[in-house]
């Protein structure tokens, strides 16, 4: 009874859904990967982000959020008995379809060609973060790797976080789509976190000019400051991994990619876990 009251305190303190007012309180720290084009290496990245955060002993939640063509579990080589859309048919209950693939690790499995896959809307995806921030898990970290593109549902999960990674390419559209999405999320959300990596980069310099033309464009036309946290290069062996279903983490641990990894799980979102507030945003 006590426990039921405590939990609709924390619902009601969480978020005045109709106001849209989100108030986060001390659950996870919630960080959304996305990039607008697809196929630049989102999945890729939080996978091996999030196996590398676990390592360094943070608890980790990883949210397969590309609705109804989810690849994550494949990526990981695991092959889920129940996934998302038997907990929003609540059928299950989100604990019992989480993956473990290795400690401080849990991954929420999504969908893939459900044909039966219940309606999706923005009150799903608050009632699915609701439940991940009171569940009783006392995760760190909460990773979202989302769908491509700039759809409401894309844009939804950057503001109920409090961050955003935007993932690029050094090609002229993955650079122009990764500002779109930007812009996108600037416009519902004025006050947020957005840091960005570069993926599938030759060598840092071409990686640093692809950062630099993203961020001068969004702090001349949007006036935001975007924080560049590293690169990763192309490297062959990310295909293989894919083939071999097993993260390169996990089977080049001593890759260059491996390496810029570390980095940029250390430096660009260890190292600034101390200045995430909790705070009130208006959505
Ligand atoms: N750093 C990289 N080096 C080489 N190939 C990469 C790299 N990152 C991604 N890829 C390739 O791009 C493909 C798409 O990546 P993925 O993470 O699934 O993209 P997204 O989730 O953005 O759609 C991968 O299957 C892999 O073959
Ligand atoms: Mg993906």
């Amino acid at each position: 009874m006590h426990e039921k009251k405590k939990n609709t305190d924390q619902a009601a303190s969480l978020r005045m859904v109709a106001g849209k007012q989100l108030l986060q309180s001390n659950g996870p720290r919630i960080v959304t990967v996305t990039s607008g084009k697809g196929g630049v290496g989102k999945s890729i990245f939080t996978v091996n982000l999030a196996m590398i955060l676990a390592d360094l002993n943070r608890r980790v939640l990883l949210f397969d959020a590309d609705t109804n063509l989810a690849n994550l579990d494949s990526l990981l080589g695991v092959s889920p008995k129940y996934r998302l859309g038997d907990v929003l048919r609540g059928e299950k209950d989100i604990s019992e379809v989480l993956l473990n693939p290795c400690p401080h690790l849990h991954v929420l499995p999504g969908d893939s060609g459900d044909y039966y896959y219940p309606k999706y809307d923005s009150r799903v995806q608050d009632h699915i973060i609701e439940s991940i921030v009171m569940s009783d898990n006392s995760y760190d970290l909460f990773i979202v790797d989302t769908a491509a593109g700039i759809s409401p549902e894309v844009i939804h999960y950057s503001i109920l976080s409090d961050e955003t990674i935007v993932i690029a390419n050094p090609e002229p559209t993955a650079i122009l789509d990764a500002y779109a999405v930007i812009k996108m999320i600037w416009l519902k959300k004025k006050r947020h976190i957005f840091k960005l990596v570069i993926n599938q980069a030759r060598n840092a310099s071409e990686a640093e000019d692809a950062a630099t033309k993203l961020k001068m464009a969004a702090e001349h036309f949007l006036k935001i400051t975007l924080q560049y946290i590293g690169h990763l290069p192309y490297d062959k062996r990310v295909k293989e991994s894919v083939m071999r279903q097993n993260p390169v983490v996990r089977m080049f641990p001593k890759s260059g990619f491996t390496e810029s990894l570390k980095t940029i799980a250390r430096n660009g979102v260890i190292q600034t876990e101390q200045y995430v507030e909790r705070r009130v945003v208006t959505v």
